[in-house]
């Protein structure tokens, strides 16, 4: 399993825009769009911060960009402050020249009796465009990728999940205490993560390294839907000294 570990999580994080960067010109040469499966949360922030700069001062552009984000709580009004939708487009979207009409992210403003509906429109415009060319992940200390929790089939598509109680608790800050986190989101599937040509899981601090310990070297289990990336052979974990700390 292809491990990379970085003396910190700025240099690792401007590896990874490179990489992403890499991958937008090639797909502009060949007047292709580029897809990007996007994740939220603290670990991408560096990456997106560096693909910004790349933007600012070596002119990469977004316009062949086409995005799908990997989850939302549910529920979640868009224009919330712990919405994924705000928290990309704070993040990156604000900040560079992408086609607004190119942009996917989960709903997690549907009545409930049209999420389904929705989930699998979602899986179809993935693959309209081609499909994932790579797909940025973090890891929750569940094992989860996306909102996928443990019980997670390693076939499961997009869909609406129930988050586990030590998710919503580390949630609970950006939320003002746990009572406030969703219980439920809406995520692509493990399937769906599968899918995409290379997939790249980043883990910062010592705080994730028992969780990478059991993701990389541990026993492939729905225990912790993570170590499902050792079965694939396109999925590269790109670590800081602090994630890595525990790994043999
Ligand atoms: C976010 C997501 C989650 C996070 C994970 C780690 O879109 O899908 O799996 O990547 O919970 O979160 P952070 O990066 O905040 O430690």
């Amino acid at each position: 399993l292809p491990v990379k570990v970085f003396a910190n999580q700025i240099e690792a994080s401007q590896r990874v825009a490179r990489r992403i960067a890499d991958i937008i010109i090639k797909k502009q040469e060949n007047s292709e769009n580029a897809v990007l499966g996007l994740a939220t949360g603290v670990t991408p922030i560096n990456v997106y911060k560096e693909l910004i700069r790349l933007h600012r001062e070596e002119g990469l552009s977004f316009k062949n960009v086409v995005t799908f984000n990997l989850d939302e709580y549910f529920p979640m009004k868009p224009d919330a402050v712990q919405s994924y939708v705000t928290f990309m487009n704070e993040n990156l979207f604000n900040h560079v020249d992408i086609n607004k009409s190119n942009i996917h992210i989960p709903d997690g403003n549907l009545k409930q009796e049209f999420v389904q509906a929705f989930c699998y429109e979602y899986e179809q415009k993935i693959n309209h465009f081609g499909g994932l060319d790579v797909q940025l992940l973090g890891i929750g200390r569940t094992g989860h990728i996306g909102f996928n929790e443990p019980g997670s089939a390693p076939n499961s598509g997009t869909r609406l999940v129930t988050l586990d109680d030590l998710t919503r608790r580390d949630a609970s800050r950006d939320f003002g205490g746990k009572e406030n986190v969703p219980n439920k989101a809406v995520t692509m599937g493990i399937g769906t993560i599968f899918k995409a040509k290379e997939i790249i899981l980043m883990a910062w601090s010592e705080k994730k390294a028992a969780i990478i310990k059991k993701a990389v070297e541990g026993e492939i289990s729905s225990d912790v839907p993570a170590t499902y990336l050792q079965l694939s052979d396109r999925v590269e974990f790109i670590l800081d000294t602090g994630s890595a700390s525990e790994l043999t």
